[in-house]
């Protein structure tokens, strides 16, 4: 999309009134209106959300699943509500699909455990990404270290794109699991993930694609993607932290053993055996976070009552807005030009380290983050240390794109 299509997008979508909803971007911040742009690390919670957590604990907080008082009821239901919504909002085909976790890494870590330590044997292959966050790159890396199984990693090319060529070079009859981003944190890269699946599956692998980016920006649609796995965390779809959802197709979570053992994940216990509960419960020991589940739902509930397309063209018109200014700021080079990009600008100042932006910047009242992005072997691509990123999301404004802007040649002044 050009600035000028981009231009005519925002008229339809009217931001203002969503950002209404968000009461925390109403601040000022070192005498600055707050310029928030750091959504790719978490987002901040519509009123909704904030009114669910506190309505919760004010009118409904009790421990889910044990006790046969009001109280326990109302935390159950509103608890279960969440999980179906969630169902719905990446299109799982069964609520007993969608494992109710404490976000994308706790997802993985489920999965590389439950799934992969009693599967993977010594001459079986993990296919992975260059651009992976570190929470889909450790997880393997211990259970290949569990296992004697060997992590395979697919590159990409200058401009951030996964190199097909080399998947299909690395996809042989050894990979076992091909566990892919679908969005990248630092580069903004859309990954070809029908693609990837299919492949993966012709190969005789299983996938599990780790959505942490993506579901605030893209639709996700398990069943069209036909993901074994998807893991996504609530904070960054504007949930409370703490909260995150596992999907994984009822045929294989149904063979895994549990992850942790506790209360409610068993059917019944003796010191000779215990058996376990059905799904979802089987992965959901001990006491979870009820009211942050709750929250999640209403971010599900905000979600689902904005014009998602009309989000997402905003974002991507200001995406496209701000790729075009920040570039004409001097000594800037942009990391990741991907072909399909969301929400996510990634970029180096010649003479300037990314921290001193991210501090002249925070000066101004513009929030941005700075660092690898826990995401070190994409900074070792590029030769690089760390990256200035500033990350979108729907409630951004291009007047948040102008402060950006004006901040970066400030820092270009004064230390360029
Ligand atoms: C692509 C990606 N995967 C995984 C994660 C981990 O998410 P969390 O820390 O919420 O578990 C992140 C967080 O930044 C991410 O960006």
């Amino acid at each position: 999309m050009d600035v000028a299509e981009a231009t005519a997008t925002q008229q339809t979508f009217d931001v203002e009134r969503v950002r209404a909803d968000f009461p925390i971007l109403r601040q000022q911040v070192h005498g600055h209106p707050l310029v928030y742009l750091d959504n790719a690390n978490t987002t901040q919670k519509p009123q909704a959300v904030i009114d669910a957590l506190s309505d919760y604990y004010l009118s409904s907080n009790a421990n889910i699943h044990r006790a046969t008082h009001l109280l326990s009821e109302r935390a159950t239901r509103a608890y279960e509500r969440s999980r179906v919504l969630l169902q719905r909002f990446i299109n799982a085909g069964d609520s007993r699909e969608v494992i109710l976790t404490r976000g994308c890494t706790d997802g993985i870590n489920l999965v590389a455990q439950s799934w992969a330590r009693p599967t993977l044997k010594p001459g079986d292959e993990v296919l992975i990404s260059w651009m992976e966050h570190h929470s889909n790159i450790v997880p393997w890396q211990l259970v290949c270290e569990q296992t004697g199984a060997t992590l395979r990693v697919v590159p990409i090319d200058d401009r951030g794109d996964l190199r097909m060529d080399e998947f299909d070079r690395l996809l042989t009859e050894r990979t076992r699991i091909v566990a892919m981003i679908h969005v990248s944190n630092a580069l903004g890269t859309i990954a070809p993930v029908a693609d990837i699946v299919r492949k993966a599956h012709a190969a005789g692998a299983v996938v599990l694609l780790d959505g942490a980016q993506a579901a605030a920006h893209v639709a996700v649609d398990v069943q069209a993607l036909d993901a074994d796995f998807y893991a996504f965390s609530g904070h960054k779809m504007f949930g409370p932290t703490g909260t995150g959802v596992l999907y994984g197709k009822a045929a294989l979570l149904d063979r895994m053993p549990p992850y942790q053992g506790g209360g409610d994940m068993i059917a019944s216990v003796t010191f000779e055996k215990t058996t376990y509960n059905s799904l979802p419960y089987k992965f959901e020991a001990g006491t979870p976070n009820i009211a942050g589940v709750v929250g999640l739902g209403a971010a599900v509930d905000y979600l689902n009552s904005i014009d998602r397309d009309s989000a997402r063209a905003h974002e991507d018109g200001l995406l496209a807005a701000a790729t075009e200014q920040v570039a004409t700021v001097p000594g800037v080079r942009i990391i990741g030009e991907a072909r399909a990009k969301t929400s996510v600008l990634s970029f180096v100042m010649k003479g300037i380290h990314p921290h001193d932006i991210g501090t002249v910047l925070d000066n101004e009242g513009v929030a941005i983050r700075t660092g690898q992005h826990c995401a070190q072997p994409v900074m070792d691509r590029y030769g690089i240390t760390s990256t200035a990123r500033a990350s979108l999301a729907y409630y951004n404004t291009a007047s948040d794109v102008e402060a950006l802007v004006r901040a970066l040649h400030k820092a270009q002044e004064l230390l360029g």
